[in-house]
Order: C-alpha cells, then sequence, then structure tokens
C-alpha cells in the first residue's frame, strides 16, 4: 500500500475485508467499526478545530467517575462517539472514561459483536492552552467465534466482565491526535499505521505505514514533580540519565513533558523515547495514574505493534489482568532497550540488589521479575 494514495477504506478493506477468512475469523465487520470510530474523530477534529468560537469551553459542572471535572468537551466528545458507534449492529456495548458504567447498545439498535472502550478526549488540561490533545481507543470482541456465540447472551456480552480482558485480546487500538494535523495511528494486529487527515475532502491518508520504534534513545518523559513519589528503581533510572555525559550512561539525555498521553506516544513512535508513569506513593490507593482499558492497552498494544514495548515495571501491560472497568496502572513504554533497562531496575530492586536506591517510601520488595529480554 503506497502512502500519500491510499485511505483509511482502502486499507481496512485490504488488510481486514478482503483477507480469505475474515469473516470466519469473527473479523467482518471490524473495519465498518473502525470507519465509524473515524467518523466520531472527524467530528471531534472540526469541533476543536473552532478552538474558544465553538462555544464548548469551560466546565460542565460535572464530576466524572473518578471525581474529577468534566469539562464541556470532555461531555461533548463523549457524545461523539456514542452517537457514531452506537446504531450501526456492530457494537454490544462500550466504556469510555466519561461514563461511569458499561453502555449496552440501546435495545432500539441491533447488536454487534465488538467491545469499544474509549477515551475521547485524552490530556484535555491541554485545552485551555491550545494544547495537543486526542482520543485512545480499544476494540475486544464480545467471544471467541470458536466458543459457544448462540449460549451467550445479549446481556452476558455486555456486562462489565466482558469488559475485564488482558490487553493481548485486543483485535484494533488506536488513538487521534490532534494537532497542527489530525492523525490517526491505528493498529489491527499487522503493524502500526499512521493516516493524516485531508481536511478539505475528509480522507484519512496513509501517511505513515509500518512506523517501527527504534531500539535505542536518548530522550524520556515523565512527570518530575512526582520525584519524591517514585519508587527507587525509577528515581535510579531518571537520575542516570540526567547525570548524562559524565555518569555511567556516558551520553546526555533529554526531557520532554507535555501532560498529553497521546502526545507523548506519538512522539516516541514518529522519532523513539521513553514515556513513564510509574508506579508511585502520592495516591497509595492508586496503582498508577493512567487507566488500563482505554489508555495503557491500547496504547501499548500500538508500541509492542511498532517494535516497542509497554511494562508497568514488572510486568507487561498487555498481560496485566483488569479487576475494573476503570482500574489503573503503571505505564513505563517506548524504546525496546531502554524500556528493559528500566525492567531491570525494578528486578534489582525487588532482590535487594541497589541498595543505594532503597527507599523507606516503598517498603515492599515483589519478587517477581519477568524476563524481558526472552
Ligand atoms: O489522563 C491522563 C493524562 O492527562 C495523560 O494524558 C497525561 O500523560 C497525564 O494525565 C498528565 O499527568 P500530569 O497532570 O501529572 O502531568
Amino acid at each position: 500500500m503506497q502512502d500519500g494514495r491510499t485511505t483509511l477504506s482502502k486499507f481496512l478493506i485490504d488488510t481486514l475485508d478482503r483477507q480469505p477468512c475474515a469473516s470466519t475469523q469473527g473479523m467482518a465487520g471490524l473495519s465498518a467499526l473502525l470507519i465509524d470510530v473515524a467518523a466520531a474523530i472527524k467530528s471531534i477534529s472540526a469541533m476543536l478545530t473552532k478552538g474558544a468560537l465553538g462555544g464548548h469551553y469551560g466546565s460542565a459542572q460535572t464530576v466524572n467517575t473518578h471525581g474529577e471535572e468534566q469539562k464541556k468537551l470532555d461531555v461533548a466528545t463523549n457524545e461523539i462517539f456514542v452517537q457514531q458507534c452506537e446504531w450501526d449492529g456492530l457494537l454490544a456495548a462500550m466504556v469510555s472514561e466519561e461514563m461511569e458504567d458499561v453502555y449496552a447498545i440501546p435495545s432500539g439498535y441491533p447488536r454487534g459483536e465488538y467491545l469499544l472502550a474509549f477515551d475521547p478526549l485524552d490530556g484535555s488540561s491541554n485545552i485551555d492552552i491550545n494544547g495537543v490533545v486526542g482520543s485512545i481507543f480499544s476494540v475486544l470482541r464480545t467471544r471467541d467465534p470458536a466458543d459457544s456465540a448462540a449460549t451467550e447472551s445479549a446481556d452476558e456480552s455486555a456486562n462489565e466482565a466482558a469488559f475485564l480482558r488482558p490487553g493481548c485480546e485486543q483485535v484494533a487500538a488506536g488513538y487521534a491526535v490532534y494537532g497542527p494535523s489530525t492523525m490517526l495511528v491505528l493498529s489491527v494486529g499487522n503493524g502500526t499505521h499512521g493516516f493524516t487527515l485531508e481536511r478539505d475532502i475528509g480522507n484519512f491518508v496513509l501517511t505513515h505505514s509500518n512506523i517501527r520504534i527504534p531500539d535505542d534513545t536518548a530522550e524520556f518523559a515523565i512527570n518530575a514533580s512526582n520525584e519524591r513519589f517514585w519508587e527507587p528503581p525509577v528515581r535510579r533510572y531518571v537520575q542516570e540519565c540526567k547525570d548524562g555525559r559524565s555518569g555511567c550512561r556516558a551520553r546526555d539525555f533529554n526531557m520532554r513533558w507535555i501532560a498529553s498521553m497521546v502526545a507523548e506516544v506519538h512522539r516516541i513512535l514518529m522519532r523513539g523515547g521513553v514515556f513513564m508513569y510509574p508506579r508511585d506513593s502520592k495516591t497509595p490507593a492508586m496503582e498508577g495514574r493512567l487507566r488500563l482499558l482505554y489508555e495503557a492497552n491500547p496504547m501499548s498494544f500500538l508500541i509492542e505493534q511498532a517494535g516497542g514495548l509497554a511494562i508497568t515495571g514488572r510486568e507487561r501491560i498487555l498481560d496485566v489482568r483488569p479487576h475494573a472497568l476503570h482500574g489503573r496502572v503503571p505505564v513505563i513504554l517506548g524504546s525496546k532497550n531502554e524500556v528493559e533497562r528500566i525492567a531491570r531496575y525494578h528486578g534489582e530492586y525487588d532482590r535487594g540488589e541497589d541498595k543505594p536506591f532503597t527507599s523507606p517510601l516503598f517498603g515492599t520488595r515483589s519478587l517477581f521479575l519477568p524476563d524481558f529480554t526472552a
């Protein structure tokens, strides 16, 4: 497929619909669903482009399920996703950062076999400063077609448990980044591909096929104001980067923080790097800051499909078994060799091999150490 000429629809037809066993493998309808998602993204892009003139700035005077104040745009973009995707007979249910419970497809519409989890407006604190924001989405199938499809009732396919599956079961994932141009970055399990919105015509056009993340990098992204709350292995890694040429890494590193996960992941897909929102002791009840189902999982899928790695520090994110719709997880992702190094630092800390970095803030050591080099 040719960059600059292939539209999203053509890409999806060639990648999914023209595969010999598309329908028997249960992938029928996935391309149509992704086109619905792309339509939602185009509407959101048009809305955001209007900026303060669109009448969508400011607070919605409501609070979401995480106790965060919802902005008018959070509510409006959530509505756009729901309305574009609910009617087409492709979905059984949806989950969104902006909705507390599972949204089952209303009985007036036909039900399909896919489940959509999404964050309609990621990084929304950037809205007021006209900064980069995004939308993130993840697609699961309600069941394996080899399973007893006939015995699963509509209620079972649309309840909370249907969504509580590890990210390695995703059949598609992607994000939109609303920057100077709007891009849709997508994977259906055959690499990560980027499409740029041609605004005059309204098509997403393939511009970045088969994105590959360099294994090595000298750039990291983390909210450094949380340093005192980090675990020792993360403090060790960041300190070594900051030591630069005169430290044990023997080279200078650069740091970036945009406060928008979509923008950080996009940069990493374009030129490499590491993004961290690690476990910290700031809010002990929370495992991490980012949500597993509609932030960490889809981004990890895209990163792995582009040759990078995504871990919690101690476990591959795509293997984490979710316990709650809006559950959180620590996230460390990006260039393979750096993420492997951070995994090793967690292992050394857990085994007590890094005494100078042992902190009273984190008294417990995990004995679990994955082998990311396997
Ligand atoms: O909702 C998550 C998010 O907005 C991410 O997009 C971003 O990476 C992070 O939170 C920013 O966090 P902080 O406010 O700590 O900079």
